[in-house]
């Protein structure tokens, strides 16, 4: 029978299974949607019982694709960041608060004044607590649902609750546990200098384990309600934006890994911890327990490019609507710099290179010669200086760079996979396996913790390049002209930014 190792990965729109084999080839992948609320501008919530229900039916459809296999282990990969509040009974006590959640802005600003200012918390954590960490969201319930807060036991991530309705056990790993922001990265173990100082119980937080570790086995509640056979080890796994860079076969000084997702990341494998000058970017502990991962997530990569085509759909009178590929066709049609045409993304806010949730989009310079296929060439050129915006500041940490690995839905498009070799000046590749997100990385971390792959350097080796872009000079030299003036608008605007928000115009 084919050994087979399982990953799952509870995503904010959906929850993916799928299985591999020790060859690291995938057998079968499942995805179940679900949706999230926004109970008010800003806030988003979702109900743990989606994740639960998402992952049940995502596992149903990988066994019932490639049934018949002996399952070695179980990685679990998620959204990060998300509090999911338990009580003794490890009951779930309100809806979860997600990653892009902007509600605890003062909460963030409370903990960096108790722990002595943003110098002092950069030495407990390595790290800012910016607006979506899990830290300022505790706080937020301490201050704002004090009833609630009082039941509060349990205090875990996405991925880890999936670990707990599977095995019974309540977990964690270093690169989720990195992404509350109460986390020693330095020492991976939880700060406890810091927790004494906002006053959180430790006892609220998960024992944390290095992500290879087998925290539990599918118990036999989980085995009846995910038809998976009981005793199946599930490891750590790791948080998404983290372990994603292991399915891209990214754990090595020297590679980089891009990824337009819904958001946009810029991130890389380090052999230390290494400072994070005045927190802007996030350097968290990597699934492997002698590796560090530096990241920057910029808020706006696919989002604004959705954003797009939906508006362009409807503008016109057709049903259907505009699908990426004529939106991307049209770019093609505008050269490189859309003719002097920019596009700042920050429909969302932003948080790297600007922790602002103040900051808007904007075109800027558009002229009467400037066509839809310049609109659409600038806000996938926006999309890529804004990844180069975040690269900026890996480079002032002397980190260096020779090729690109590229991941995301936006990786599937050739024409914005080429603007980065030109922009960046370097080669870019896809590699098998990476289109998978982080249920890949999930599934070769389990491999690493049953003992498939000594490590995961080595199971990283299984991520074989699918394509191989190289950079064009001539358009590398106008758009790095372009990214200079990209670089520029963002400061002269933010004033702006910030009057149009206090202006109570947004009805
Ligand atoms: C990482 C981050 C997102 C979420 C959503 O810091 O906020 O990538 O993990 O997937």
């Amino acid at each position: 029978m084919t050994r087979a190792l399982l990953g799952i990965d509870i995503g904010t729109s959906g929850c993916k299974a799928l299985l591999i084999d020790a060859e690291g080839s995938v057998l079968a992948s499942s995805t179940a949607t679900y949706g999230l609320s926004q109970p008010r501008p800003g806030w988003t919530e979702q109900d743990p019982a989606l994740w639960v229900e998402g992952a049940r039916k995502a596992v149903a459809g990988v066994m019932a694709e490639r049934g018949g296999v002996e399952l070695a282990g179980i990685g679990l990969s998620g959204q990060m960041h998300g509090l999911t509040p338990l009580d003794e009974a490890h009951r779930v006590l309100r809806p979860a608060l997600l990653w892009n959640d902007q509600r605890n802005g003062a909460e963030c600003a409370e903990i960096t004044q108790k722990a002595g200012g943003l110098e002092a918390l950069l030495g407990f954590t390595n790290n800012r607590m910016l607006v979506g960490y899990t830290g300022g969201k505790i706080v937020w319930m301490r201050n704002h649902e004090p009833e609630l807060f009082a039941k509060l036991r349990h205090v875990v991530n996405p991925k880890d609750y999936l670990r707990l309705v599977l095995t019974g056990e309540i977990a964690t790993e270093v690169s989720d546990a990195s992404g509350t922001g109460l986390f020693d990265v330095r020492k991976r173990d939880w700060s406890s200098d810091l927790l004494d100082r906002v006053d959180i119980d430790p006892a609220i937080l998960p024992p944390c384990h290095e992500s290879h570790v087998v925290t539990g086995r599918i118990s036999r509640a989980g085995a009846e309600l995910f038809g998976l056979p009981e005793g199946i080890p599930v490891v750590g796994g790791g948080g998404d934006s983290v372990i994603q860079t292991l399915g891209s076969g990214v754990m090595r000084p020297g590679e980089l890994q891009t990824t337009i997702g819904t958001a946009g990341i810029v991130a890389s494998a380090l052999e230390a911890p290494e400072d994070n000058p005045g927190g802007r970017l996030q350097v968290f502990c990597n699934v492997a327990p002698d590796s560090w991962h530096c990241m920057g997530v910029s808020l706006n990569a696919g989002g604004a490019m959705s954003w797009f085509r939906d508006t362009m759909s409807s503008l016109g009178q057709a049903a259907e609507m505009l699908s990426f590929d004529e939106i991307v066709a049209k770019a093609a049609t505008s050269p490189a710099g859309a003719k002097g045409l920019f596009f700042l993304p920050y429909l969302y806010g932003e948080r790297c290179p600007h922790p602002d949730p103040s900051a808007r989009g904007a075109f800027v310079g558009l002229t009467a010669r400037h066509d839809g296929g310049d609109m659409a060439r600038s806000v996938m050129e926006g999309v890529t200086h804004a990844l180069r915006d975040i690269h900026g500041l890996m480079r002032q940490i002397g980190m260096k760079h020779s090729v690109i690995k590229a991941s995301g839905g936006g990786a599937q498009s050739a024409l914005w996979r080429q603007m980065q070799a030109d922009l960046f000046d370097c080669e870019v590749v896809t590699t098998e396996g990476a289109a998978e997100g982080g249920a890949f990385g999930a599934a070769l971390v389990a491999g690493v913790g049953v003992g498939i792959w000594p490590d995961a350097r080595t199971a990283a080796q299984v991520c074989k390049p699918l394509t191989r872009q190289l950079p064009d000079r001539n358009n590398g030299d106008t758009l790095r002209r372009a990214f200079g003036i990209f670089e520029s608008l963002y400061p002269a605007l933010s004033q702006s930014f910030a009057a149009i928000s206090d202006a109570g115009l947004d009805a």
